[in-house]
């Protein structure tokens, strides 16, 4: 840890943990310490640590092809990206690697849908996004970040965003005009601290940008995959976006995948030059992503994420009034806001940490829960044990 504080940028904090090894649910430190891993990488590990069927797909990759560059095409390419054009329902897929590449490709491709589709007069294209919302850490993206760490200091910001109160409606409405070109929300606010919007949030805003002419875009890069008990946070309220934005799962905790997924009508308003990616859609994270596509086809992790979740959020209930102030969330996925009399997130998860759990706070006296959905009931009901003890 010291090594690592001497020779890298401060720009994390993380917990007194040093991991080696992991599998399914587990992580191991160098001492040989095993912890039960609620984090599961933000949920890039919906699947848990090295699951069976995606590291036998990254082994196979690596022996054949791993990288050719979008200047050739390779043959794992078509069959991932129908495979998740398929799962989303739509037309067409633009894979890129992290998160915060995959929403600017919808950004840009909002815009130029915008200008070329909409009628939008050049240059003049906004974005209404929400408060409290996290895209990524890009120069364009933080500049419609309302987190002060995220945002100060790093300005000239990127113009054409408006920002308005998450769940609130009306403020949607009033912030749509002919200029306007997409809303770009999470379905839930992972980074926020789990917020769910109010119940009619999510089809109001598709009714309305459906009424507007205005993209609905979804970024469901953390909310998707599993991690709310459906495929996608969006399905829950039965609403289909115009454009997904995903990420994190998508590579199966092995390769950073991210991609959107739209229409014809938006996605296909690119051209050869206008957006790409060296490693974006390479041949490992094809095959890798293919086979989290194929587990997702099973509906198994979605229907043991909806069924644990359930019993998650009992537990977590019931500590609410003995320690907890709040519970919010869906699926295996839970905000936690702790007393702030009895401690702040931060020595809630050094204290987890001491008794086999890792978390990660957000926000002050805010704790994120997101198990790998291969978690098993009981040690569901140990992590919240250990929750319950260290309150
Ligand atoms: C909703 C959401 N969008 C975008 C991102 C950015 O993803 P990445 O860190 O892979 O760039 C994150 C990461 O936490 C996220 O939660």
């Amino acid at each position: 840890m010291a090594e690592a504080e001497r020779w890298t940028a401060h720009n994390y904090h993380p917990l007194p943990v040093v991991i080696s090894s992991a599998e399914g649910a587990w992580v191991t430190d160098i001492d040989g310490k095993r912890y039960l891993d609620c984090l599961a990488g933000y949920s890039a590990l919906n699947f848990g640590h090295r699951h069976p069927a995606l590291v036998a797909a990254a082994h196979a990759q690596l022996d054949r092809l791993t990288l050719t560059s979008r200047a050739f095409v390779h043959d794992q390419f078509a069959t991932f990206c129908r495979g998740l054009a398929e799962l989303c329902g739509k037309d067409l897929v633009l894979p890129m690697n992290t998160g915060a590449e995959a929403v600017e490709t919808a950004i840009k491709v909002a815009r130029k849908w915008g200008y070329k589709i909409k009628g939008v007069p050049h240059d003049k294209a906004t974005i209404v996004v929400a408060a409290g919302n996290f895209h990524g850490r890009t120069t364009t993206i933080v500049s419609f970040s309302t987190d002060p760490d995220a945002r100060a200091d790093f300005g000239p910001y990127t113009p054409g965003f408006k920002v308005v109160p998450y769940g609130d409606l009306d403020a949607m409405v009033a912030a749509i005009d002919e200029t306007t070109v997409a809303v770009l929300i999470e379905p839930i606010q992972g980074e926020q601290g789990v917020i769910v919007p109010p119940a009619g949030y999510l089809p109001g805003v598709r009714a309305l940008c459906s009424t507007e002419g205005v993209l609905f875009v979804a970024d469901e890069i953390q909310s998707g995959l599993g991690r709310t008990g459906t495929t996608f946070a969006c399905d829950d309220e039965g609403v289909v976006p115009d454009m997904y934005v995903l990420g994190k799962a998508l590579g199966g905790g092995i390769v950073p995948v991210s991609a959107v997924a739209a229409d014809q009508e938006v996605l296909g308003v690119l051209r050869p030059g206008e957006h790409g990616s060296t490693f974006g859609g390479n041949p490992l994270a094809c095959a890798v992503a293919t086979e989290v596509v194929g587990l997702l086809k099973t509906g198994d992790f979605q229907r043991r994420s909806a069924e644990l979740g359930a019993r998650l959020h009992a537990d977590l209930g019931a500590l609410v009034g003995h320690g907890l102030l709040a519970v919010r969330g869906r699926g295996l996925w839970a905000g936690v806001d702790i007393d702030p009399a009895l401690m702040t997130g931060r020595e809630a998860c050094e204290r987890l940490a001491q008794r086999g759990v890792l978390a990660k706070d957000t926000h002050g006296s805010t704790i994120r829960l997101a198990p790998p959905l291969v978690v098993e009931p009981a040690e569901l009901d140990w992590a919240v044990e250990q929750l319950a003890a260290i309150l």
